[in-house]
């Protein structure tokens, strides 16, 4: 059977760290979404490591890592990222395989994404400038190129027509960069593509579902910056809900169990677009200094706020999430009164429904409020028992407004710093 974990709010709510912890229980972690707009952070041996493509198995030994077709791949970030993986001491040629449908984000993606992004002035998405929004576009333009497609012997000619065409997108831009060395390591990153298992995911996966093997689907980015249901427009270009675990493995819904949800025991954002509960004042510092919000990826300040139930709710909704993670509790140690978002007022009407477009301007957040708990209370629990009441009253309260159990709390960013329910 096939479980799903994915992020619930707008990505980083710790789905690396978790994927991590449970992956020893799986027989198989595939992404199936995203890119390496993604970063995933792990602690390993206390050492942290920040996966972008490579799934958050692939320190488990009998654990095997599927890149699905739904990803888009950058082989020259993806050649990094498995350098930095091999020097930890793990075997890639045996434990990592990518789909031959996943789509190859090329030089000329990545310009495509800043010059757009450039344009837009003010307006900017925010986006991690990875190339993931134009590779998506060729890929549904049909004009992209897969994984596969680097072991024929056609690939140079077919990535030559494909850079043509966006040199003259390119044109309409101002965009005056050299792109030309970004283009010699990615064909040395090609070549070091080449090498690694590249297989069919679809049966690939299929086989070891039939043979009764466990896949646990990772997801990437959050439920609100889906391109279907997410902020649009500033969402990223992929689904990143249950739903695209279909179309980006290949595999049935039958298939799917349980969807486990993630979700910070407050929010963040990093990049633009509405976030109603974020905070502009001093707590939204604090929560930003103490949860150590900077991006991943990109190592931008994470905006922060409260958690947001209105915008749970939908995205449990959306995926049929059957239960949840909550992480950061331990950052919650340091208020001592804490909020949740349980309606939004919008034009003077309360609504506990995610409203078309979410600008910050005309919409305020409901909020509740809970009694804090003493200092480092819930960082040093180790177990659920432990916790302080009013933190237990606290996730009681989410439970009971989206009506999905916390199985787990994370109280720490280590790999075991977590609590079963
Ligand atoms: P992802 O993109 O969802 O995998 O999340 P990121 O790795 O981008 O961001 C989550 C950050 O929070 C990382 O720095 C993690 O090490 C850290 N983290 C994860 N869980 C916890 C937790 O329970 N408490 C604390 N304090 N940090 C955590
Ligand atoms: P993980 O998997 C947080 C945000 C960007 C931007 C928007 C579009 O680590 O949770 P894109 O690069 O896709 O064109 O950016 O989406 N974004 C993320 N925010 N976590 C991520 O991934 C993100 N991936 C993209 O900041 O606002
Ligand atoms: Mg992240």
């Amino acid at each position: 059977m096939v479980d799903v974990l994915l992020g619930l709010q707008w990505g980083d709510e710790g789905k690396g760290k978790i994927v991590d912890y449970f992956a020893g229980k799986y027989d198989v972690i595939a992404r199936f979404q995203g890119g390496p707009n993604a970063g995933h952070t792990l602690y390993i041996n206390d050492q942290k490591v920040v996966l972008h493509t490579i799934p958050s198995g692939v320190f488990h030994k009998n654990t095997v890592n599927l890149i699905g077709n739904g990803v888009v791949l950058d082989p020259v970030t993806f050649r990094h990222e498995c350098d930095e993986v091999t020097a930890l001491g793990v075997d890639l040629k045996k434990n990592l395989f990518i789909a031959e449908r996943t789509h190859i984000i090329v030089p000329t993606h990545r310009a495509l994404d800043k010059a757009s992004e450039m344009a837009k002035g003010h307006e900017k998405i925010g986006s991690t400038l990875k190339g993931i929004g134009p590779a998506y576009m060729d890929k549904t333009g049909r004009n992209g190129l897969r994984v596969g497609d680097v072991l024929q012997p056609d690939f140079k000619e077919r990535y030559e027509k494909l850079k043509q065409k966006h040199l003259h997108l390119l044109a309409g831009y101002d965009f005056q960069e050299d792109i030309s060395e970004w283009e010699s390591a990615f064909f040395a990153a090609v070549d070091f593509l080449r090498q690694m298992n590249i297989v069919n995911g679809e049966y690939f996966l299929n086989e070891k579902l039939k043979a009764g093997q466990q896949v646990l689907a990772e997801g990437a980015q959050g439920s609100m910056l889906d391109v279907d249901f997410g902020t649009y427009p500033f969402v990223t270009s992929s689904s990143t809900i249950s739903a695209g675990v279909c179309t980006g493995l290949g595999i049935a819904p039958k298939w799917i169990r349980e969807v486990i949800g993630v979700t910070k025991a407050y929010c963040t954002r990093v990049g633009s677009g509405p976030f109603p509960t974020e905070l502009h004042d001093a707590t939204g510092e604090k929560l930003r200094e103490i949860g150590r919000e900077f991006g991943a990826t990109t190592g931008r300040p994470r905006r922060c706020g409260w958690i947001d139930l209105v915008a749970l709710d939908y995205t449990c909704m959306l995926s049929g999430v059957t239960q949840l993670v909550m992480t950061k509790s331990d950052v919650l140690d340091a208020f001592d009164e804490v909020y949740a978002c349980t309606a939004y007022q919008v034009n003077g009407q309360q609504t506990r429904q995610m409203p078309f477009q979410l600008t910050n301007g005309d919409i305020k957040p409901v909020w509740e409020k809970y009694k804090g708990w003493s200092d480092e209370a819930a960082a040093k629990s180790k177990q659920y028992n432990e916790l302080p009441a009013e933190m237990k009253t606290f996730v009681t309260a989410v439970e009971a407004y989206l009506n999905v159990p916390v199985k787990y709390v994370s109280n720490g960013p280590g790999r075991d710093q977590i609590l079963e329910k």
